[in-house]
């Protein structure tokens, strides 16, 4: 089993308010779909809520949605009341990639079963008013490259940056 978390952050490590994204940045939707397409992602139910209907499932993707609430299902998802239950369900995945997707309880809940193996962060050259956040981690821990940097343009209202994160064996 390989478990990727991707995310993307402002300067604060902010990544939402009012259960919504705070931006929109096409290039990063766009790095989203081609990392995560033919594996399986895995989100919290506010996460879940938060898309847009017309946006999910997301296709060509097995989508894992997590919940307390037993008595939840959704089209096109598969339920666990569990991190680990979910986990232990792909202990012995070998083709896909499980990539954990948000929001910040789920972010956190999965560096703290010690089991993700690297992370990609998309980090946003501004600051916004978040109310949700991605943990924090010890960066002493962790492997960093910069896979790629996008400048602002008409069409992204700041620069961002593509960073992988891989745990030190
Ligand atoms: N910037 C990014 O890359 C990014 C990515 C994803 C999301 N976001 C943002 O993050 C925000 C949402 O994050 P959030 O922290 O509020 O919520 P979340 O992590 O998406 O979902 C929390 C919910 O997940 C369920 N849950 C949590 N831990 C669980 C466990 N161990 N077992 C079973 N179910 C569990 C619970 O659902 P129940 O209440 O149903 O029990 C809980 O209420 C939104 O603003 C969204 O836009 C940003």
């Amino acid at each position: 089993m390989k478990v990727v978390i991707i995310v993307a952050v402002d300067r604060n490590y902010g990544i939402g308010k009012n259960n919504d994204l705070m931006w929109h940045l096409p290039d990063d939707m766009k790095f989203f779909k081609q990392k995560t397409l033919g594996h399986v992602v895995v989100m919290g139910r506010k996460n879940w809520d938060s898309i847009p209907p017309r946006f999910r499932p997301f296709s060509e993707r097995e989508n894992v949605i997590l919940t307390r609430n037993s008595d939840f299902s959704a089209d096109g998802a598969i339920v666990y009341n569990s991190m680990e239950d979910c986990l232990n369900a792909y202990e012995q995945e070998s083709g896909r990639i499980i990539y954990i997707i948000g929001g910040g309880e789920i972010y956190r809940q999965a560096l703290e079963t010690g089991k993700v193996d690297e992370m990609l962060i998309t980090r946003i050259d501004a600051e916004y008013d978040a109310d949700t956040f991605f943990p924090e981690f010890d960066h002493s821990m962790w492997e960093e490259e910069v896979l790629d940097t996008h400048e602002k343009d008409e069409k992204h209202a700041h620069a961002f940056t593509f960073y992988k994160y891989s745990r030190k064996k």
